[in-house]
């Protein structure tokens, strides 16, 4: 058995990350009792887990430090990287929006909009399909700041419950995509270890379906 190296998102989708992996026969009871560890062994199988930030998935894959990935339908979007996008896994579902405060209104006035955004390139590629000519502002983090204090005129962000926005006075101008976790593979893992790799495919792509 060749060891399989896996790099999982940490936070809001870890939990249900876990489960699927436990109900397709994975030991996750490292990855459960995490601490301050970063990597995890499968003590049953020949398996590896790796937490990381989004985007730090993407870099491991790519390079083949991790040999399959799972990482949100946004950061994918946001990157341009190179590897094989195979399983939907239909968790982690949340959409793409423009929201902005309730007077704003997109097709209004002459004026070129201000777009803020922790994902411009998804931003961009939006407004440029509409034809529209917008001006991006990137901002790290609590992007629904933006419009509040008057540095944009709406924001590009994720939706999930809808509880920030509402919370912060802010209302959906329309949304632009559904969005939801991914397994990716890195390229040459699919061929070096295909047996291995195409059977874990296999169970998670069944769990998915039922
Ligand atoms: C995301 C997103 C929204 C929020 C949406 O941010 O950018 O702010 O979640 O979720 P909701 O519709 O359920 O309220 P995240 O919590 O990842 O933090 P960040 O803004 O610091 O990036």
């Amino acid at each position: 058995m060749k060891l399989i190296k896996i790099a999982l998102t940490k936070g809001r989708l870890e939990k249900s990350i876990i489960k699927m992996l436990e109900e397709v026969g994975l030991d996750c009871s490292e990855l459960k009792d995490k601490g301050r560890k970063l990597i995890f062994h499968d003590n049953i199988n020949s398996v590896d887990f790796v937490l990381a930030k989004a985007n730090d998935v993407l870099t491991y894959v790519e390079h083949g430090a991790s040999d399959i990935g799972i990482v949100g339908k946004d950061t994918l979007m946001e990157a341009d990287k190179n590897f094989y996008e195979v399983v939907d896994l239909k968790m982690g579902n949340c959409k793409f929006s423009i929201a902005a405060l309730p007077d704003f209104k997109l097709e209004d006035g002459y004026n070129i909009k201000k777009i803020a955004t922790k994902y411009p390139r998804v931003a961009k590629d939006y407004f440029r399909q509409q034809g529209m000519d917008v001006e991006i502002i990137r901002i790290e983090g609590s992007v629904e700041l933006a419009p509040i204090l008057g540095l944009a005129d709406a924001i590009v962000d994720l939706v999930e419950t809808g509880e920030t926005l509402r919370e912060n006075g802010l209302v959906i101008v329309k949304d632009i995509c559904n969005i939801s976790a991914r397994l990716i593979i890195n390229r040459a893992s699919m061929k070096m270890k295909k047996d291995e790799i195409t059977e874990l495919i296999g169970k998670i792509q069944k769990y998915v379906e039922e």
